[in-house]
């Protein structure tokens, strides 16, 4: 193709096309907006019936095998990866939902999934209904309507540490002929794999516990390839009519697989929260060490929430591994391998503390994030709740002197003593 004939412009931009295809043991980036067509009719069939590479918006080899790898990791039957967390829950809920439409959710949840739902998806056409006692199944039941199109949950939530019972919120879903999405970021599917316990659909931030060190933002959605057409068909009529032009139907091309062949075809692609491949590597990078993250995560957060328990500066600890905590019998039920890492505590001191208590602690970094190799703290009251009034933070469970922790992988011991140099003062002060 090119050769010293060719001009320097020419040669470079075609000088590196079509090396040789080499076995790479780790997945190969592939970093390029498309693909090139063998011939005419290649371009036509790719076109025609979506097999193979064209446009890297569309589908893009190590987009693929990172899918691959979070789908099995979550038992799903088809992953779709995209832009961000956020962009997940969005893929997820247009999948299920249009104008009209009418979603249940756990009040417990993303400050911004509630804001998509309030604010975004309600301008679309979309309206939500939020159930605060999400222990309660016939709450569920009781919010859905003749268009509710999903149930919606987190299956460990911020800031309580709440526990979602997925197979009972499943059941109900189930009966209504809706899925359950559940939003496993916190949770990661090392600990619980909710497609396992009756849900759908689970939606994460992939830059959280799955990329894992705090360097890219991505999200995945995983659908259990279970989609019934005869059962579920009318809750879904753009999956089961024809599409336009004639198409045939979602359903009748993919067939349990439609939910997520639509959520791939149409949604993500048309609302272009497209993954890098860049970042789709490093996500599939993280995920391989994902297991081994979060049970040294969980561990240290299990010996950190105890040691703070213990401190007279501390009003309470909300983590689910401790035994006091209201829903640690259903985290033994549902969490195997550990409790997870973000909790919040309480200091008995309330806002000054708090502010003292960021601004002194070294080992942990104070930022907006979770699920990082690194510890995180974050005061909620002031940052991602601060738009809220006292009483509905108060239901939420942030007061002022709430702290919220991401536990890294550190050395505890290190952990523990930044926590101690920093409450020292707050200790003699309640003293
Ligand atoms: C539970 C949960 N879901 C979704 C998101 C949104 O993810 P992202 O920041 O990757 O868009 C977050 C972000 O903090 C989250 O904590």
């Amino acid at each position: 193709m090119t050769d010293d004939t060719t001009g320097f412009a020419t040669r470079a931009v075609h000088a590196a096309r079509n090396q040789g295809a080499a076995s790479s043991r780790a997945t190969p980036i592939y970093l390029t907006a498309g693909f090139e067509f063998d011939d005419f009719d290649h371009a036509a069939n790719h076109f025609g019936t979506g097999a193979g590479f064209g446009y890297t918006r569309t589908g893009n080899p190590t987009i693929h095998a990172v899918e691959r790898q979070l789908a099995a990791l979550e038992s799903g039957a088809d992953a779709v990866l995209v832009a961000s967390g956020q962009a997940a829950v969005v893929t997820a809920l247009l999948t299920v939902a249009g104008a009209g439409d009418h979603i249940v959710s756990s009040t417990h949840i993303y400050e911004g999934t509630r804001g998509l739902l309030l604010d975004n998806l309600a301008r679309l056409g979309i309206d939500a209904t939020f159930i605060d006692d999400i222990g309660d199944p016939e709450a569920w039941r009781q919010a859905i309507r003749p268009n509710t199109r999903a149930l919606f949950a987190e299956s460990i939530a911020n800031a309580r540490n709440d526990i979602l019972d997925i197979a009972a919120v499943s059941a109900v879903a189930d009966d209504a002929a809706i899925p359950l999405i559940v939003d496993n970021t916190l949770a990661t599917p090392f600990l619980v794999r909710p497609l396992e316990h009756g849900a759908a659909i689970v939606v994460h931030s992939a830059s959280k516990f799955l990329a894992g060190h705090g360097s890219v933002l991505g999200g995945v959605i995983v659908d259990d390839g279970r989609f019934d057409a005869e059962k579920a068909g009318h809750n879904a009529p753009h999956l089961v009519l024809p599409g336009r032009g004639g198409l045939p139907s979602v359903a009748s091309r993919h067939g349990g697989k439609a939910r997520i062949a639509y959520a791939r075809e149409s949604v993500a692609p048309r609302f272009g929260a497209s993954p890098s491949p860049l970042n789709a590597f490093l996500i599939g990078q993280g995920a391989e060490t994902l297991g081994l993250r979060v049970e040294r995560q969980s561990r240290n957060a299990l010996e950190v929430a105890r040691w703070l328990a213990a401190q007279d500066a501390v009003e309470s600890v909300d983590y689910v591994g401790l035994e006091t905590h209201p829903d640690h019998a259903l985290a033994q039920k549902y969490l195997h391998g550990g409790h997870g890492s973000i909790f919040t505590f309480t200091l008995r001191g309330g806002l000054d503390a708090a502010r003292d208590f960021v601004e002194s602690v070294d080992v942990f970094t104070h930022m907006t994030h979770i699920g990082d190799v690194r510890s995180l703290v974050l005061h909620p009251g002031t940052t991602s709740h601060a738009h809220r009034t006292q009483e509905e933070r108060d239901l939420l469970g942030v007061r002022p002197g709430t702290l919220r922790l991401s536990i890294g992988i550190e050395d505890v011991a290190d952990l523990i003593s930044d926590l101690t140099r920093v409450l020292e003062p707050a200790r003699e002060a309640v003293a």
